[in-house]
């Protein structure tokens, strides 16, 4: 036995903190820095860009979540389609809780239904009220997340980077600081093709979860904005019986993957009073107004942006960095 008394939890945790707080400092001092989008600067950390809160919050999801077995992940890179799946996913999930006209998101809006990990401070906050299985968001690569969490279940959402990069650009540009200068068109288009923007490069993001999905085909379920955008129904239901409550017939008698996808239809989450004046909070530090996330909603708004040249050099970076993996991005217009 050892003749020392162990410190009490408590400080114990005080200890760890201490730790990661200066292993935070130390990393924003040592890793390569790159212009953010939002922030002033974004720092890479083992291959991804990050902004200094979720550097930090990576640092603390690695010591302090605690998964369990039954969570279930949204991930995405940002702009994809993550408000509208997070609004399927729950909706899908607790069909059974609400009904379709007094319905949770109709008060609050998709982004409060389950929260982003990605911005959480500490202390991490232990989500034992929500009741399983617990859904969570992320915007982080696979290979970024601690094992706890990268070894759960995934509804992974990806997009053609050339919508990302312009819904990208002016999200960002809504809530970059006025003491920054604006980020141009020309800018943003550069530094998205040299992979630097938060949680970039895409391509490498993408491919994060495309692996594992190979790998585990069970664990993630692999969906593309365009494909959801085409087919909500069939997606209702692949989401239905991957968070383990398949539609049955008398529901699909009923219509209620209908009532699902009209719930969470871009034209009535927009048109929702909340969305159109309320502010959504992401952990402790982060405040975004509602209607920032819902602009356009369509498949190929880039076509207003791009110039013919742009668009030739983001699909020929989309087919070189995809080569060989069997996934496409290019040919979902
Ligand atoms: P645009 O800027 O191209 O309009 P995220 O939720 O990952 O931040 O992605 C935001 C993008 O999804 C925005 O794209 C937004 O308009 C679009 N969007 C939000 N809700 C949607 C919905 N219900 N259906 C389709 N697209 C939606």
């Amino acid at each position: 036995m050892s003749s020392f008394p162990s410190l009490p939890e408590s400080e114990q945790e005080d200890a760890e903190y201490k730790n990661i707080c200066n292993n935070h400092k130390h990393l924003l001092e040592t890793l390569p820095k790159a212009n953010g989008w939002r922030n002033r600067h974004l720092y890479n950390y083992n291959g991804f860009w990050l902004n200094p809160l979720v550097l930090k919050t990576n640092l603390l999801l690695h010591t302090y979540f605690k998964s369990h077995p039954t969570d279930i992940f949204l991930a995405s890179f940002m702009k994809s389609g993550t408000t509208w799946l997070k609004a399927l996913m729950f909706s899908t999930l607790n069909r059974h809780r609400y009904t379709f006209s007094d319905h949770y998101l109709h008060k609050h809006g998709p982004q409060s239904t389950f929260p982003l990990l990605d911005v959480e401070t500490y202390p991490i906050p232990d989500f034992t009220t929500f009741s399983p299985p617990r859904l969570f968001a992320t915007h982080s690569a696979h290979t970024l997340l601690p094992p706890s969490i990268s070894s759960g279940k995934f509804v992974y959402v990806c997009r053609d980077p050339k919508d990302v990069l312009i819904s990208k650009w002016m999200f960002m540009s809504k809530l970059r600081p006025k003491d920054l200068p604006p980020l141009s068109l020309d800018e943003a288009f550069e530094l998205f093709c040299l992979g630097v923007s938060e949680f970039a490069p895409f391509w490498e993001h993408v491919l994060s979860y495309w692996r594992a999905s190979l790998e585990s085909p069970e664990k993630i379920l692999f969906l593309k904005y365009e494909e959801v955008k085409k087919q909500p129904e069939v997606v209702v239901r692949k989401l239905a019986a991957f968070m383990g409550k398949p539609l049955t017939a008398e529901e699909e008698e009923k219509g209620v993957v209908g009532e699902i996808v009209k719930l969470c239809s871009f034209e009535s989450l927009r048109n929702l009073e909340v969305n159109k004046k309320g502010v959504e909070k992401f952990g402790k530090l982060v405040e975004i107004e509602k209607r920032d996330f819902f602009r356009k909603g369509e498949i190929g708004d880039w076509k207003n942006y791009l110039s013919d040249e742009m668009k030739e050099r983001i699909d020929g970076i989309t087919n070189d960095k995809f080569r060989g993996s069997g996934l496409s991005l290019t040919a979902t217009i």
